[in-house]
C-alpha cells in the first residue's frame, strides 16, 4: 500500500501491513451499552437530515447562553461562524451553571502530584480560585482581548488560569512545559502577549526542571510583556530570581484578591485560545478557537464517546500544553460537571506501575492515554498493571497516533481485561475536538481504528485530483463540512489558514494532513502523515522546524531531518547532516548537535539518529529528497533515485549508514 504521493509512508509499512490483515471485531459488551448515554445511531440520523439544526439544538440543550444566537451557521468558505450573535462564557459553562445543583460540592479537579501530594478541588472552590485569579489578571491590566502566555507543569493553577482567562474574555496560549526558552519566546512575541504565567520549577521523575528561568530569557528584549506571574511549586529545589516591577508571585496576589468575579459575556466567536502547532514550515502556527463552537464541541464529544456520568472518576493523562489537555482535562469534563483526575508527573515515577497506582488510587472508571504511552507499558511488561487493582475501569481511551493492532489488543486485555470498550479517537489540535471515533455503546471496534465520523462529522478520502476513492484504497483525508470546534484561522496569518488547509480541493474541503484508507464497513484507517510533519510519542513536531534549529549550529552547512519507524515513540527523528569546511564529523559532535536541538526546540525534538554526510540528495530544482533519506533511515531499499543531480551522494550516505551499524532491511 502506498500514500497518495506514491510513495511508501516511512514509519507505517509494519502499522499497514498489521492493519491490512486486521479482521477482529468487538462489539460494545451488552452491560455497557445497557446503561451508555448514546445507545443507539439516532444522534447520527438526526445530524445527517440537518446538521445546522442538529448543532443548535444540541447547542440550546447543553450549553448555557446568556443571549440565544441570531444564526447557527455563517459559512463563507473557508471561514465560518458558529452561532452567530449568541453570547455566552466558557468559565460560566464549565464552572458557575454547576453551583445551583449538588455539583457544587462535587470534585472538579482531582489533582495528584508528582511526589505524592494531592488536592481536590471541587465546583466551588474552583469557582473561588478561578473568580480570584480574574480578579488578579483584571488588576494586572489585562483586558478582553489580550493574550496570556502560560508556561506551567501539570498543575491545578493552569486549569485555574485558563478559565480565569475565559471568564474575562482574555485569550490564554499554553506552551508545553518542555519546549525551551527559545520556542517559549517565538511563542510569547507571535501572540503579543500581555502577561506571562510560569513557577519556579516542575518535577520530573524526582528531579525539577526550572521553568522561571526560560521565562526570563524568552522575554528579556520583549515589548509587549508587562508582568510576569509566578507560582511557588518546588520551592527551595530551584533559585528563582524576581525582577522588580515584572516579577510577581501568584501566592501574594491571590492573598488580596477578591472571590467574585463575575464571567462577562462573551461572543461566541470571541477568541479562546490560541495553540500554537508544527506545521509544514519551520513557524509554529497559532491555532485560534473561539468560545462558542469549540465548547459545544468539546462538551458534546466528551459526553458521546466518553459516556461521563456523574459518579465517574475520569483521567485524561495528557498534559494541558497539548490540545488534548485543554479539550478533555479541562474543558470538555468540566462543562460536563465532570471530575477529572489530573496527574503532574511521568509514567515511571516512582516506579513503573504509577499509572496503576493512580487507577487504583481513586477507582479511575475512564482512562484515556496515548498508543505510546501504552506501547512503552506492554514493553515494561504486565507485572506493573497486574499489581494493582484495576477493577475501576469501564472505558479507554487512545489519543495522538495511530495504534497498532498489538498494542490495542493489550490495552484490551491487559488493562481493560477484556471488558473495558476502547475509543481510538482521531482528531487534530485544529479540529478543537474529536471528529473521528467509536461511540462506546454503539459502535463494534477493530483494533487499529478509530472506526467512523461523530455525529454531524462529514469525512472522507480523495486521491490526488480531490476525487473519493474506493474501500481500501489509500488517500488523504479531508473533512466536507464545517464542524462547531473547527480552528477559525492561524493567529496573525490569515492566509496561511487558507493555503494550509482550504486550497488543495476546493476552499469548503478541510485537508487534514493524514493519509488514510476506508475498509468495507467505512471504518476509517489513519495511516500518518502526508507533509512534513513528524509524530514522535505522539507530540507534533515539524522536519523543517528541526532542519532550521541544526542549521543555526556554528559547524552546520546545511541538514535535512526526517521521521523513521519506531517500535515504541511510533516515529523518531533521523537527521542528515552537512558540516561546514574544516568542521570534523565526530561523535562527540553528533551528542552536541542533538543536544543542540533539544536547547533549541525541546527534548522532544531531539534525534534520535545523527548521520554526517558530504551532501544531500537533491532533485534537479533543488529540493531535498526527504524520500530517499526516510528509506535510509528506515533501513529499507532505495526507491528511484533517477532524478537525483548525484546519485552517488545517496550511495555514500548507504555506506556510511551501513558502517555505522545499521543493517538494510
Ligand atoms: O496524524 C494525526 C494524529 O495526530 C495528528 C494531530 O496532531 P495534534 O494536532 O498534535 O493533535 C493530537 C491530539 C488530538 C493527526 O493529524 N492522530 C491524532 N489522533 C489519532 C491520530 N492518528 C491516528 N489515530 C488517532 N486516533
Amino acid at each position: 500500500m502506498t500514500t497518495p504521493r506514491g510513495q511508501p509512508r516511512p514509519g507505517t509499512d509494519n502499522l499497514l501491513e498489521s492493519l491490512l490483515k486486521e479482521n477482529r471485531k468487538f462489539p460494545p459488551p451488552a452491560d455497557f451499552k445497557a446503561k451508555a448515554i448514546v445507545k443507539d445511531r439516532s444522534l447520527y440520523d438526526e445530524a445527517e437530515r440537518d446538521y445546522q439544526a442538529f448543532w443548535a439544538k444540541q447547542a440550546e440543550q447543553n450549553l448555557h447562553w446568556f443571549k440565544k444566537w441570531d444564526k447557527v451557521l455563517d459559512w463563507q468558505p473557508p471561514f465560518a461562524k458558529w452561532f452567530v450573535g449568541g453570547k455566552t462564557n466558557v468559565s460560566y459553562n464549565c464552572i458557575d451553571r454547576h453551583l445551583a445543583s449538588w455539583r457544587r460540592t462535587k470534585a472538579a479537579i482531582v489533582w495528584e502530584g508528582e511526589p505524592g501530594d494531592s488536592v481536590t478541588l471541587t465546583y466551588q472552590d474552583l469557582a473561588r480560585e478561578v473568580q480570584k485569579f480574574a480578579n488578579v489578571l483584571k488588576s494586572l491590566g489585562v483586558k478582553k482581548g489580550d493574550r496570556v502566555t502560560m508556561y506551567m507543569g501539570m498543575v491545578p493553577e493552569l486549569a485555574i488560569s485558563m478559565l480565569a482567562c475565559a471568564r474575562i474574555g482574555a485569550i490564554h496560549s499554553i506552551v508545553f512545559g518542555g519546549f525551551s526558552a527559545d520556542s517559549v519566546r517565538d511563542r510569547v512575541n507571535d501572540a503579543q502577549a500581555k502577561l506571562v504565567i510560569t513557577q519556579d520549577g516542575a518535577w520530573r521523575r524526582g528531579n525539577v526542571v526550572p521553568l522561571k528561568v526560560a521565562v526570563d530569557d524568552a522575554v528579556k528584549d520583549n515589548k509587549y510583556v508587562d508582568k510576569v506571574v509566578v507560582l511557588r511549586r518546588v520551592g527551595d529545589k530551584t533559585p528563582v530570581k524576581m525582577q522588580e516591577g515584572r516579577d510577581l508571585w501568584w501566592h501574594d496576589l491571590m492573598a488580596k484578591a477578591s472571590p467574585v468575579c463575575p464571567a462577562e459575556q462573551m461572543d461566541a466567536e470571541d477568541p479562546l485560545f490560541i495553540l500554537y502547532t508544527s506545521g509544514t514550515t519551520g513557524k509554529p502556527k497559532g491555532i485560534l478557537h473561539t468560545t462558542g463552537g469549540y465548547l459545544l464541541g468539546v462538551t458534546m464529544s466528551t459526553k458521546w464517546v466518553f459516556d461521563i456520568k456523574d459518579d465517574d472518576y475520569y483521567w485524561c493523562t495528557a498534559d494541558i500544553g497539548w490540545v488534548t489537555g485543554h479539550s478533555y482535562i479541562v474543558y470538555g469534563p468540566l462543562s460536563n460537571g465532570a471530575t477529572s483526575v489530573m496527574y503532574e508527573g511521568g509514567p515511571d515515577w516512582p516506579d513503573r506501575d504509577r499509572f496503576w497506582a493512580i487507577v487504583e488510587k481513586y477507582r479511575i472508571n475512564i482512562l484515556y492515554t496515548s498508543p505510546t504511552a501504552i506501547r512503552t507499558m506492554m514493553k515494561w511488561g504486565t507485572e506493573f498493571p497486574a499489581r494493582r487493582d484495576l477493577s475501576s475501569l469501564r472505558l479507554l481511551g487512545t489519543v495522538g497516533e495511530p495504534i497498532n493492532p498489538e498494542a490495542w489488543m493489550w490495552y484490551h486485555e491487559n488493562i481493560g481485561k477484556g471488558r473495558c470498550p476502547i475509543v481510538d479517537t482521531w482528531w487534530q489540535t485544529e479540529t478543537g475536538s474529536i471528529l473521528i471515533s467509536p461511540l462506546p455503546g454503539v459502535t463494534a471496534t477493530k483494533p487499529g481504528t478509530g472506526t467512523t465520523g461523530l455525529p454531524g462529522i462529514a469525512a472522507k478520502i480523495v486521491d490526488e485530483k480531490g476525487k473519493e476513492v474506493p474501500p481500501n484504497t489509500g488517500g488523504y483525508l479531508v473533512l466536507t463540512r464545517p464542524w462547531p470546534s473547527m480552528l477559525r484561522t492561524i493567529w496573525g496569518d490569515q492566509q496561511r489558514y487558507v493555503d494550509t488547509y482550504w486550497n488543495r480541493f476546493g476552499k469548503d474541503i478541510y485537508v487534514t494532513g493524514d493519509g488514510a484508507r476506508r475498509d468495507e464497513d467505512g471504518y476509517f484507517w489513519i495511516t500518518g502523515r502526508v507533509d512534513d510533519v513528524v509524530k514522535v510519542s505522539g507530540h507534533r513536531l515539524s522536519n523543517i522546524e528541526i532542519e532550521s534549529a541544526l542549521v543555526s549550529h556554528p559547524s552546520v552547512a546545511e541538514a535535512a531531518a526526517v521521521g523513521r519507524s519506531d517500535a515504541v515513540k511510533g516515529e523518531a527523528v533521523a537527521v542528515f547532516v552537512v558540516l561546514k569546511q574544516g568542521q570534523k564529523a565526530t561523535p562527540e559532535l553528533k551528542q552536541t548537535l542533538r543536544q543542540w536541538v533539544g536547547e533549541k526546540i525541546g527534548s522532544i525534538a531531539r534525534p534520535d539518529d545523527v548521520f554526517f554526510t558530504a551532501d544531500l540528495p537533491k532533485t534537479r530544482s533543488a529540493k531535498i529528497m526527504r524520500r530517499l533519506l526516510r528509506d535510509l533511515a528506515e533501513g529499507r531499499v532505495l526507491g528511484d533515485t533517477t532524478t537525483l543531480t548525484d546519485p552517488g551522494i545517496v550511495e555514500n550516505i548507504k555506506q556510511q549508514y551501513i558502517a555505522e551499524g545499521k543493517e538494510e532491511a
